[in-house]
């Protein structure tokens, strides 16, 4: 099927490792310029490799890389401006840089809050803001935010429930209002995803007992998802042939959340 996402644009942030840059390879072979953006300059030059060669085989353009932190106000703002100056539209915006942060209520600073909602939050909410009017001027484009089950239902650290719960009410309000202008935006909310360098990886090797455990426990299907089993969901979102799919928040955890919503 033809997703009808060739030649078109994409911003993804937290595109340099993890589920972002899956969604960016799976984004850019379907022949998308894909850019991407995370702190690291070093590790985005490297996605940008990884990106470029599913570009190739999806027949789209070369990746663009920024190296910005996507809580600071001037350097999203410069982001989106060079895209559409060198571009002229942006179609599709992944908000998906995000990061949980444990700790209970008597060990967390008021600082520690505003950090995760300054990241899982209001990064989301002004990358919104800039692109829509973008999306508007071209007929319309997909927001794709990303949240958890933990923030579907209790689960994960304070800071990080409460944030991504945030994030996942945004969204629908967002989607009403912006459903006259044929912008979509909806929430992927995924379960715990095992990702080569990453959170889960880490646990489970400092803790091998922990890792049978939490799986027979939490997993239905006996295993974590994976970063590829995210990004087609993000793919199918960002495809204008997802037309009447807005305000939703779709899970991608094999079952594992425990919400009926
Ligand atoms: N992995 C899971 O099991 C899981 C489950 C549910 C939801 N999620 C959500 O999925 C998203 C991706 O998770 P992940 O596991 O792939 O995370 P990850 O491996 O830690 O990757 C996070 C990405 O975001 C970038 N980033 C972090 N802070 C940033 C900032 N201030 N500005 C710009 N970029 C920033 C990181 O690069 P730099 O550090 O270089 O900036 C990196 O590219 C998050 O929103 C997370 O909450 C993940």
């Amino acid at each position: 099927m033809d997703l009808e996402l060739k030649g078109k644009v994409a911003l993804v942030t937290g595109g340099s490792r993890g589920l972002g840059l899956k969604m960016a390879e799976a984004l850019a072979a379907e022949g998308m310029t894909v850019s991407i953006c995370a702190r690291d300059g070093a590790r985005v030059q490297e996605a940008e490799v990884t990106i470029a060669s599913a570009a190739r085989a999806g027949g789209g353009a070369p990746p663009l890389g920024f190296a910005l932190d996507v809580t600071a106000p001037a350097e999203a703002e410069k982001w989106v401006a060079a895209i559409v100056r060198d571009h002229r539209r942006i179609d599709v915006l992944v908000n998906n840089a995000g990061a949980a942060r444990p700790g209970a209520l008597a060990e967390l600073p008021e600082t520690a809050w505003q950090e995760q909602f300054e990241l899982n939050l209001f990064a989301p909410v002004r990358l919104a803001r800039l692109v829509a009017p973008h999306m508007e001027k071209n007929g319309g484009g997909s927001i794709i935010n990303i949240g958890s089950i933990y923030g579907r239902e209790s689960g994960g650290p304070l800071t990080y429930n409460a944030s991504k719960a945030a994030l996942h009410s945004f969204t629908k309000m967002l989607a009403r209002e912006l459903a006259p202008k044929k912008i979509r935006v909806n929430t992927i909310a995924p379960g715990s995803i095992l990702v080569a360098g990453g959170n889960w990886e880490r646990r489970f090797k400092e803790n091998p007992a922990f890792e049978k455990d939490f799986i027979s426990h939490e997993m239905p299907a006996g295993r974590l998802g994976s970063a590829s089993e995210v990004a087609y969901a993000v793919t199918m979102l960002a495809s204008p042939r997802a037309s009447w799919i807005t305000g939703a928040c779709i899970p991608v955890d094999g079952a594992q959340g425990h919400s009926i919503l």
